[in-house]
């Protein structure tokens, strides 16, 4: 997704700018710009298509220098990705504005602007911003006055930050839809989409919310709220030095983070669980109240999260004996939902910012649920805002587009949701709680296990490597793990994958099964096992290359055609946790021997906010 950087300052900002895109890297991104107010009083702009590194090159050759200055990492959506349509965009040579979003109105604002003169220079909606605030400027002269006047006109998302030449002594902004935060330095202020980008250069950060206009001036900083009414947003000190962005020891940001799983995991359980049952307040003062009440559970997500959401259906169902659906948001939000009486509305989300998971949980406040839960990773997100209660994975920082630990934290705060729905409601069985709270407690050991059979798999890998799709199985709650298997091959190794509860194999997929097709399993030791073994027969009569991970209590072997990967035992609950951490790395050796780009791959972002 986009990014945005801003500053004012005393000093040049242009390595700052520079250093607070490469920060935004990981969010996805096909071209990037920056716009500044030099030091000779004009507007200077260097935008090139591509990575920020050709930016950089571009800059060494023609080097901005200035004290205020605005940059964006852009990911198309209107207007194809180059450098045309890359960010900033101005009006005239005086006015720049960067934009993250999507503006729904911007073809009737479009054809207002150029019935009155206003020539586009670009196919994107953020263009149509810059010549409207300029337009304002004519009525209004004051830049922050203006922005608050041309808003009113945008129907959609936007975060966007503007620069003047006529005015420089500020950085205006403003925030409805899209994420913005402000870094306060000594005598020098600074915006971005995410505080990450600015961390080099500050820890105090102030967070808009909806609706807020800022003007950030080199020694203040004043916003107005929905309603126009000057407000104070409170000033946030940020610590984590433990998560600093590099990828230490390892090649990609995606393998350190598949190692640092049993960490993550730990530091999710922490401070949750009792000596033998799970902490309900870990979900909020009032969690217990309103778990008692609960009578269904409905989840909405998407992607990676929603696999979890499917996960959680078979626990919720099975242990806790709550009926449970779930649906991704971009389906859910559109549709007419009839809502069973006390149900809980569960969002599943690393980012805390999927416009779609937002913009259902919005819809889900009008539609009469008991009351809603979000299962997050970033504490300061929308997501985790306006929901009633939250449990905050502690996964850390994910850079890697494709979702690992994010995952398996979630699947960590949805089983600590169920037996604590169970443990309120009294539905689960006598002995349960505590016999999985030990388990959870041993899961950290079992994940470091399954990491420890890397260069095993790093060699099955390779019968991959020239292969053009393949087909990943699994049953129960086995199946969304082989689709969370599958989803991560296709991203980050572009080798089409699908998955099939094993069961719907002779339905009709069969018929792709060929030498040319491997069959990726999980299989745990659980009542399906034979079952499973039995649809494996399926595919080696019809000359498919099964690669299996198997509990070592399967008693299943290599055989010709069939690759075997034993999988530590564990209790059948917790295996579709353990399970997912061969099918992550199985993705990743596949994409490093394939040569894509791994913690970027083509065409996804890394926090989808917009539709
Ligand atoms: C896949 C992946 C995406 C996200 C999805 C939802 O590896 O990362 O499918 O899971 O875009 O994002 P969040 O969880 O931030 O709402």
């Amino acid at each position: 997704m986009c990014g945005i950087v801003g500053a004012v300052a005393e000093r040049n900002i242009t390595a700052i700018l520079l250093e607070g895109l490469k920060r935004l890297e990981y969010r996805g991104y096909d071209s990037a710009g920056v716009a500044v107010f030099s030091n000779n009083g004009t507007l200077e702009r260097v935008r090139r298509n591509g990575k920020v590194a050709e930016l950089e090159q571009a800059l060494a050759g023609e080097p901005l220098v200035g004290r205020l200055g605005i940059a964006h990492t852009r990911w198309a959506t209107h207007g194809a990705p180059c450098e045309r349509n890359a960010h900033p965009h101005f009006s005239g040579s005086d006015l720049a504005v960067v934009h993250n979003g999507i503006i729904e109105n911007h073809e009737a604002l479009r054809e207002q602007l150029k019935g009155l003169g206003y020539v586009f220079t670009s196919d994107t909606d953020t263009e149509v911003i810059a010549h409207l605030l300029q337009h304002k400027l004519k009525e209004q002269s004051d830049l922050t006055a203006a922005l608050k006047s041309t808003v009113k006109e945008l129907h959609g998302a936007y975060g966007l930050a503007v620069i003047s030449a006529k005015q420089p002594d500020r950085l205006v902004a403003a925030r409805s839809g899209s994420p913005l935060v402000i870094g306060l330095g000594l005598g020098e202020n600074f915006l971005a989409s995410d505080q990450l980008a600015l961390r080099q250069v500050t820890d105090r950060f102030m967070y808009l919310e909806e609706g807020d206009i800022a003007e950030i001036r080199r020694d203040s900083v004043h916003i107005w709220d929905v309603n126009g009414q000057t407000v104070e947003r409170e000033t946030v000190q940020y610590r984590d030095g433990a998560e600093a962005a590099d990828k230490g020891e390892y090649r990609h940001y995606m393998l350190k983070e598949i190692h640092e799983q049993p960490a993550v995991v730990q530091r999710t359980l922490e401070n949750r669980l009792g000596h033998d049952h799970v902490l309900v307040q870990a979900f909020g003062p009032q969690a217990a109240e309103l778990f008692a009440k609960v009578r269904n559970v409905q989840i909405v997500a998407c992607g990676t999260s929603y696999h979890a959401g499917m996960v959680a259906r078979y626990w919720l169902e099975s242990l806790a004996g709550i009926p449970c659906q779930v649906e991704v948001a971009s389906e859910f939000r559109y549709r007419k939902v009839v809502v069973q009486p006390d149900t809980l509305f569960v969002s599943i989300s690393q980012s805390g910012e999927t416009a779609d998971t937002l913009a259902a949980l919005r819809n889900a406040k009008e539609l009469g649920f008991l009351g809603s839960l979000a299962i997050c990773n970033v504490g300061i997100s929308s997501l985790v805002r306006e929901s009633d209660l939250t449990l905050l994975t502690q996964a850390g920082r994910e850079i890697g587009v494709a979702s690992t630990k994010a995952f398996t934290t979630q699947l960590v705060g949805l089983l600590l949701l169920t037996l604590s729905l169970g443990q309120v409601r009294g539905t689960l069985e006598a002995g349960v709680e505590a016999q999985l709270v030990e388990e959870l407690r041993r899961l950290p050991t079992r994940l470091g296990e399954a990491l420890a059979m890397d260069t095993t798999i790093e060699k099955v890998a390779e019968l991959f490597a020239d292969k053009h799709h393949t087909l990943f199985l699994g049953r129960g709650a086995q199946f969304p793990v082989a689709m969370e298997g599958a989803l991560k091959l296709k991203e980050i190794s572009y080798i089409h994958a699908e998955a099939y509860p094993a069961g719907e194999l002779k339905h009709g997929p069969l018929a792709l099964v060929d030498n040319d097709m491997p069959v990726v399993t999980v299989a745990p030791n659980n009542e399906l096992l034979e079952k499973l073994k039995s649809n494996l027969q399926e595919v080696r009569a019809r000359g498919g290359e099964l690669v299996v991970f198997a509990d070592e209590q399967a008693n299943m072997s290599d055989g010709e055609g069939t690759h075997v990967i034993n999988m530590p035992h564990i209790n059948d609950v917790l295996a579709p946790i353990l399970y997912t951490i061969p099918l992550q790395l199985l993705s990743y050796y596949v994409a490093v021997l394939k040569g894509t780009d791994v913690d970027q791959p083509r065409n996804l972002a890394k926090s989808v906010t917009v539709e």
